[in-house]
């Protein structure tokens, strides 16, 4: 540890001082504050011990070097990559509590250890990084990983504004891009209605509806995938919902002809693929009056509309919003829309 020059302040005083030297370019931020039960000990530049005197008495005391850490993966791996590598990899993530999800180029699959290590050496708090190793396919919408880096599986604990979940990432599909598009949705739903979520997954939607709108009458959360409905139940319970929420596995049509026809002032049809197949049933859910959240994959916000049009023709309904809800591919974006909805 090196001895610096530190300017003496009271405790009382220390915040004030510290900014007003930091402001002055006097405080030297290479060296870390000290401080005893009276007083801290702000570190000085060499060269302005002069100006630092004006705010007190200057002594001489023990500090550590202030480890400044990297602010990006690149920044990490400036000197293990070549130039064509680090423009290769890619900035975005997803990060699930103590996992995250990344993508890692063709060009740069020797290095996925070291990329993967880099991760856990900047977010010290991740257990384990994995890497995408295909696409989201089939009916559940899951994708396979391999983890490069850290220890443990692929089941996490993930929290979203103020909701806990837990799910298997190869088994469920989740996305943490949706979770604006969750509280707008969620933010919409009114004392005594009862929703219908039609492709539940794991529950982030039905769960932020309960949390955030404690007087909805029910929410039906139904999918077809089996360990989607498995952790759809135990986050109920983890998020203490579990009333609120039915949660029911097996094919949405069939499950609403037997049982929900015309019972949802709302709606959700999160499974963008496939929309049109889906819309019938969604209708038949729905009361005499109601709205329809409606994902579909479409280039531009005029595609939606002209696909809603000519789905919804000869019925009564009026868009009151689309939103570009993420990127899907090169060309198209997963597109959200609210449909009013009033059946002869
Ligand atoms: C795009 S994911 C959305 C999951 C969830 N809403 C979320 O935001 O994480 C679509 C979900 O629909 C489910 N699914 C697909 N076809 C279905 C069907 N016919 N009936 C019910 N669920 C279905 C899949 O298993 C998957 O969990």
């Amino acid at each position: 540890m090196l001895k610096n020059l530190c300017l003496k302040t009271p405790r009382k005083k220390a915040e004030f001082i510290r900014k007003k030297l930091f402001a002055l370019g006097i405080l030297d931020h290479k060296r870390k504050i000290v401080s005893d039960a009276k007083n801290v000990y702000l570190p000085i530049k060499n060269s302005k011990t002069t100006e630092a005197k004006k705010f007190g008495r200057l002594t001489e005391k023990r500090t550590k070097t202030q480890k400044r850490e990297p602010r990006s993966i690149a920044t990490l791996l400036r000197h293990k990559l070549t130039k064509r590598e680090l423009a290769l990899l890619k900035s975005s993530y997803d990060s699930f509590g103590e996992v995250v999800v990344v993508e890692v180029p063709k060009g740069l699959v020797k290095k996925e250890k070291m990329i993967g290590q880099a991760f856990l050496n900047l977010h010290k708090k991740l257990r384990a990084v994995f890497k995408k190793t295909g696409p989201v396919t089939g009916d559940y919408r899951t994708r396979k990983l391999k983890r490069i880096a850290g220890t443990g599986g692929s089941e996490t604990t993930y929290k979203e504004h103020g909701c806990t979940f837990q799910f298997d990432l190869t088994k469920v599909f989740f996305s943490p891009r949706l979770a604006t598009e969750r509280d707008i949705i969620a933010r919409q739903v009114k004392p005594k209605e009862v929703v219908v979520d039609m492709f539940a997954g794991a529950g982030p939607f039905s769960i932020l509806i309960a949390k955030k709108q404690p007087l909805v009458k029910k929410i039906y959360a139904i999918d077809l995938n089996p360990d989607a409905v498995r952790y759809l139940k135990l986050n109920s319970l983890l998020n203490k919902v579990g009333e609120k929420i039915e949660a029911i596995s097996g094919d949405a049509p069939s499950i609403i002809n037997k049982k929900l026809n015309g019972t949802a002032d709302r709606v959700i049809m999160n499974l963008p693929r496939s929309p049109k197949n889906y819309l019938p049933t969604a209708l038949k859910a729905l009361k005499k009056k109601g709205v329809l959240h409606y994902y579909t994959f479409c280039s531009t916000e005029e595609e939606v509309r002209q696909r809603i049009g000519e789905s919804l023709r000869g019925k009564t309904f009026r868009i009151r919003s689309i939103r570009n809800v993420k990127p899907y591919s090169p060309e198209e974006y997963c597109f959200a829309a609210d449909i009013y909805i009033s059946k002869k």
